[in-house]
């Protein structure tokens, strides 16, 4: 049994991981800003754009896994993206991730072994229309995972998922509709958007000790869009 936390873990990818880790028996603490209930957790309320003081008291003093999962979809024409919506994707997407892993390391450094787990997007990885903003802040967030885990290897694991569009909250403005979802189908080689538990088993694994050779790395899982056309 590990213990393990999942920052954003009330909605999408975050919480189909926090139920399979619950189902796995671990310890699971879930952290979002709206307060959430789930059998066999316990809440961390959170919100990761602002300075962290005593909200991870409630923590054990040892931590074995932390999953970051804040993130943000916000796609416009280049011309009308404004630096204040580049801050804003910088905030959710890196700088909360900065500031909860700076918080959370002497826990996770008390661990055997242990691993971290951070989320980009296929638009870091294949240039696509009207993702500037997010494209930028996950190519830095794949900066960091690569910096860190070369910084606190070989004590603590840190890798990244990359996934494509997945049906979530987050992505509810580009799936609400069935045609929506169908022209976004087509565009990925296995002809169908993702879903979170598809996403949250790749988080899983990383988190477990089947992954205990892997860091450093961001893994694609996006229907194929990052490697074929
Ligand atoms: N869904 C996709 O299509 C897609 C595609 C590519 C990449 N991704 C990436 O995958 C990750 C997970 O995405 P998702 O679709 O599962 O997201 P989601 O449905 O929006 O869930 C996000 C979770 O983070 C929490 N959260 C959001 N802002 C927060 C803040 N400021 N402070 C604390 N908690 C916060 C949310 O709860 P509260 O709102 O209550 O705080 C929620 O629990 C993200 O990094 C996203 O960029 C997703």
């Amino acid at each position: 049994m590990a213990n393990l936390l999942v920052i954003g873990g009330t909605k999408g990818i975050g919480q189909a991981l926090t139920q399979s880790l619950i189902n796995q028996r671990h310890q699971v603490f879930f952290a979002a800003r709206n307060k959430a209930e789930l059998e066999g957790a316990s809440f961390v309320e959170l919100e990761v754009t602002q300075e962290i003081n005593d909200q991870f008291n409630g923590l054990p003093d040892v931590l074995d896994g932390v999953v970051y999962c804040p993130g943000s979809i916000n796609l416009k024409p280049f011309a009308r993206l404004s630096s204040a919506d580049f801050l804003k994707d910088l905030q959710i997407n890196l700088l909360g991730a900065v500031n909860c892993l700076q918080a959370l390391h002497s826990r996770l450094k008390k661990a055997e072994h242990a691993s971290v787990v951070l989320f980009s997007s296929v638009a870091a990885t294949r240039g696509m229309p009207f993702h500037a903003s997010i494209a930028s802040s996950k190519a830095a967030v794949e900066g960091l995972t690569k910096s860190l885990a070369a910084e606190w290897a070989p004590a603590i694991r840190v890798n990244c998922v990359a996934p494509s569009l997945t049906q979530t909250p987050l992505a509810e403005k580009l799936t609400n509709t069935a045609e929506k979802i169908e022209n976004a189908a087509q565009k990925h080689p296995l002809n169908r958007i993702g879903q979170p538990e598809e996403i949250a088993a790749l988080a899983n694994f990383l988190l477990s000790p089947q992954s205990s050779w892997m860091t450093g790395q961001v893994l694609h899982v996006d229907g194929g869009m990052s490697a074929i056309s």
